[in-house]
């Protein structure tokens, strides 16, 4: 890796803790800023802390706007729409407040503010980052589930109304100015978003290590992130305190810091799954790492073998990590089939084909073909 120059960028501010999310409403006083547009959706809408922290806006004086009509996989037409109301209520910033999926709309509506070509123009695979040389509004993200980490992240991942088909916005632009990680807004997360988002975060920690790029800090982050998630998933999504919910917040966010170096076969097999079947993403993940994890071995055995040794496994070998792997999801009631989660055999060639096309598997340490996407759903089926 000597010959060569590398960048490595690192993110935002992040403040995190129990209780952290109180001084949400100080830190908008202190930047002069007195019109967040809250992006959500309609489920957290609903939830006492949203409704507690609303409610202390208010009593700052700051006047709130919530948007929280958006999609399970959010699609373009999310994005006008809060975008629209952004406008008409002439605000002044952007506050994401939930999972992945409000989050990501939050993030685009950030870069649509100031950039009115189709928002698919910005798609990051045909090299729309170029085109995002606008200021953004002032952007603050409060995550509320421990999985995608897209908190810390630069890039939504938006669908097509009409495809489907996932597209990545990405600049570092959309990066939040400060993260407000508070464990407390998870505590009452139900156990099977736990487990899938969990399983999103370790197969983010996961992918990212093994991702082809040489990144060295990303690569210690990721493995130190899979150590935590061995040793606190199963109880935040068992036995809940407020110890697993937070070290399940700060791995989940370790996990997006280090996808910065890429993710991979996993992602490309997941992603058709929610485009095509509407599944979420992170249980979309959680089916199919084993079977990813299995195909990446060969070639590789020395990067596992320090995977292993993070998940403190008797024996350090590819098959162990395999094992594990669906020894874990036992244990948090993810199925082990993907016939289990709706997928049938017609639909194989179609996730084949959209799989190909992803943009995650590119950065997979060994490259995948149509036919290998093809024989690893099969196998998972
Ligand atoms: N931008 C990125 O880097 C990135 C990375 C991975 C995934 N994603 C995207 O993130 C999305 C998935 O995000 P997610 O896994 O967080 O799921 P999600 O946002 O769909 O949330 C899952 C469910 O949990 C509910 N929920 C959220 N917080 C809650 C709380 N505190 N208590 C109770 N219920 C709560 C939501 O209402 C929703 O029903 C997908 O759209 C995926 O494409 C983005
Ligand atoms: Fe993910």
């Amino acid at each position: 890796m000597f010959n060569q120059i590398y960048q490595y960028n690192f993110p935002t501010t992040i403040r995190f803790g129990a209780g952290v999310s109180k001084e949400l409403g100080d830190y908008l006083l202190k930047n002069k800023l007195s019109k967040p547009l809250i992006v959500t959706d309609p489920t957290v809408a609903q939830l006492d802390f949203f409704k507690e922290i609303v409610t202390d806006l208010k009593k700052k004086n700051i006047s709130t706007e919530i948007f929280k009509d958006i999609h399970k996989n959010p699609v373009k037409s999310d994005v006008y729409k809060g975008t629209d109301v952004y406008d008409a209520t002439s605000r002044d910033a952007v506050i994401g407040m939930g999972g992945g999926a409000a989050l990501d709309v939050a993030r685009a509506i950030v870069l649509r503010v100031n950039h009115r070509e189709d928002l698919f123009k910005y798609d990051d695979l045909i090299g729309g980052e170029v085109f995002v040389t606008n200021d953004v509004p002032h952007f603050i993200t409060v995550p509320t589930t421990a999985g995608t980490g897209s908190e810390v992240g630069r890039s939504a991942v938006i669908s097509d109304d009409e495809t489907h088909q996932k597209k990545i916005l990405f600049s570092p632009k959309l990066l939040a100015r400060i993260v407000y990680a508070d464990p407390l807004l998870t505590m009452e997360l139900p156990s099977f978003i736990t487990a899938a988002t969990g399983m999103d975060a370790l197969t983010h920690n996961m992918e990212a290590y093994l991702a082809k790029m040489s990144h060295p800090l990303c690569e210690g982050i990721a493995l130190e992130g899979i150590s935590i998630i061995n040793e606190f998933l199963d109880k935040a999504v068992n036995k809940p305190d407020l110890e697993s919910r937070s070290k399940m917040l700060i791995a989940s966010l370790m996990g997006a810091v280090a996808f910065q170096k890429g993710l991979g076969v996993v992602h490309s097999l997941a992603h058709p799954l929610s485009s095509l079947l509407d599944t979420h993403h992170g249980l979309a993940n959680a089916v199919n790492i084993p079977y990813g994890m299995q195909f990446n071995i060969e070639g590789f055995e020395y990067k596992f073998k320090r995977i292993a040794r993070a998940l403190e496994l008797k024996q350090e070998t590819g098959e162990a990590v395999v094992t594990y792997l669906f020894g874990l999801n036992s244990k948090i009631n993810i199925p082990h089939r993907l016939a289990d989660i709706g997928v049938k055999r017609e639909h194989i060639e179609t996730l084949a084909d959209l799989a190909i096309a992803d943009f995650a598997h590119p950065n997979n340490p060994k490259a995948v073909t149509r036919e290998d996407f093809k024989q690893l759903y099969l196998r998972a089926l």
